[in-house]
């Protein structure tokens, strides 16, 4: 059966348009990229998290431009009609002349999209110059893993006035930098909402409430699979589920009916 899952960025900004909400999940690997897509998933991200759920690290740290390659790939066998967002690894895209080499040994892989971490202005510089070269970027806010010492541990962001205020700025920034889409990570879901209703491009939330136009989580997360707790904001969709592609169907479902996440307010 031809699948109908969007295949490009323009795809993705018009569910946003439409108010359809966008389901993502991570995936590193070709079996559970083509599980993922066949239950309808709407796009995968090649996540940095496979540093910890795959190589068993305690951050996302020490993943490899090589390591990012190696996975791209395979998720793109496995999946080889559908949007694929991948992320540049820590120091990657330190200076606008290591994200364009780098995005580019990712983009040369088949993925349609490269993730960048922050909204300083050297992120900034990087998102212009990787975007006037045709290669699309997805910004990461809130909780950032690859700030994590910065931060002092993986907690909640934009808790104040003046934090959800800057948030909201630097997402501004990035949209005129050029990125196409946004992850926004463990914020409130007032901060997720509001910069959802406010930015132009789509904004996936993994702990950013709700109201966001679309849901991206861990795979190994939502299957149960990752070793002791996983994020309060995570859910295990295996439970009652017999096999992994119900689980991945759950979700799908959930995300598009809004059941999940959990309205709070
Ligand atoms: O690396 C990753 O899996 C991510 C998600 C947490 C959004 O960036």
């Amino acid at each position: 059966m031809k699948s109908t899952a969007p295949q490009t960025i323009l795809q993705l900004q018009q569910m946003k348009n439409d108010g359809k909400k966008i389901a993502c999940v991570t995936a590193y690997d070709a079996s559970f990229a083509a599980q993922a897509v066949a239950a309808g998933m709407d796009c995968l991200l090649v996540g940095d998290s496979l540093g910890m759920v795959v190589q068993g690290q305690d951050s996302t740290l020490a993943v490899t431009l090589e390591e990012m390659v190696y996975h791209c790939r395979a998720v793109r066998r496995g999946a080889p009609q559908n949007f694929i967002i991948a992320d540049m690894p820590f120091m990657s895209y330190a200076t606008a002349e290591q994200a364009m080499a780098n995005a580019s040994a990712l983009m040369q892989t088949g993925i349609h999209m490269v993730k960048l971490e922050g909204g300083a202005a050297w992120v900034l510089d990087s998102v212009t110059q990787l975007t006037q070269r045709g290669i699309p970027v997805c910004g990461h806010l809130g909780l950032t893993p690859q700030f994590v010492h910065q931060l002092g541990g993986y907690r909640q962001q934009g808790k104040t006035e003046q934090a959800a205020n800057q948030l909201y700025a630097q997402a501004t920034e990035l949209v005129q930098a050029g990125i196409r889409l946004l992850v926004l990570e463990c914020v409130p879901e007032t901060v997720g909402k509001y910069i959802a209703q406010h930015l132009s491009v789509p904004v996936i939330g993994i702990g950013a409430g709700y109201a966001c136009d679309g849901q991206v989580l861990v795979s190994y997360d939502m299957l149960g699979l990752t070793p002791g707790k996983i994020p309060a904001f995570a859910k295990n969709f295996m439970l009652g589920q017999a096999c992994i592609a119900d689980a991945f169907k759950a979700y799908v479902q959930a995300v598009k009916a809004q059941d999940f996440p959990v309205k709070n307010g």
